[in-house]
């Protein structure tokens, strides 16, 4: 079959190479104004929601869990040092979640409270695998002060200071 050029054809092919070049454009820059963005690179790790978010995701509920368990008092059960010994470990995860964040300055200073609430977490851990019950209390004190020491640095007035 033969393709007649004709001015409708062209008009036509026109409009298909405006709409190809704006969906292309499209994909390339991808709309932006939504926080979370999945990793479309493929590659791990890789933050999806803005540090707001995480807080709100991940800081709250687990101090939270955190504080409800330690107002109990000292573990007298083999089920709780094992929920304390928990929590520590959750704590030290966390912090690795936090490190992902790229901060748009003194991202050293950064690195070093999420360095501070990982070791707090992991001495927690060992405390309570210890059944030492003043060595889980200084950690925790540990851990809500690397909290609240980055809340002071990097918060500005939007994060709390965090009553242990
Ligand atoms: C490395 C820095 C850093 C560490 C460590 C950190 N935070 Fe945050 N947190 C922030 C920043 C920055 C904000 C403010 C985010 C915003 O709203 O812009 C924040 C905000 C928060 C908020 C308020 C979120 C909201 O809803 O407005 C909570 C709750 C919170 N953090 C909990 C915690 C807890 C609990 C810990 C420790 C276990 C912790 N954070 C450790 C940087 C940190």
């Amino acid at each position: 079959m033969k393709v007649k050029s004709s001015p409708g054809f062209v008009r036509t092919a026109a409009a298909v190479l405006v709409v190809s070049g704006l969906l292309l454009t499209l994909s390339v820059f991808p709309l932006s104004g939504d926080d979370a963005k999945p990793a479309a690179s493929g590659k791990l790790p890789q933050p999806v929601v803005d540090t707001h978010e995480l807080m709100e995701l991940f800081g709250e509920p687990y101090f939270e869990y955190l504080k409800e368990e330690m107002s109990k008092g000292a573990p007298d059960s083999n089920e709780r040092w094992k929920t304390v010994r928990n929590r520590g470990w959750q704590g030290a995860e966390i912090a690795n979640l936090f490190a992902m964040r790229k901060v748009e300055k003194n991202q050293a200073e950064w690195l070093e409270y999420c360095a501070q609430m990982q070791k707090a977490g992991v001495g927690m851990a060992d405390a309570a695998k210890a059944k030492n019950g003043d060595g889980v209390k200084k950690s925790y004190q540990a851990l809500v002060k690397s909290c609240n020491d980055c809340h002071t640095a990097f918060g500005e007035d939007h994060a709390p200071q965090l009553e242990p």
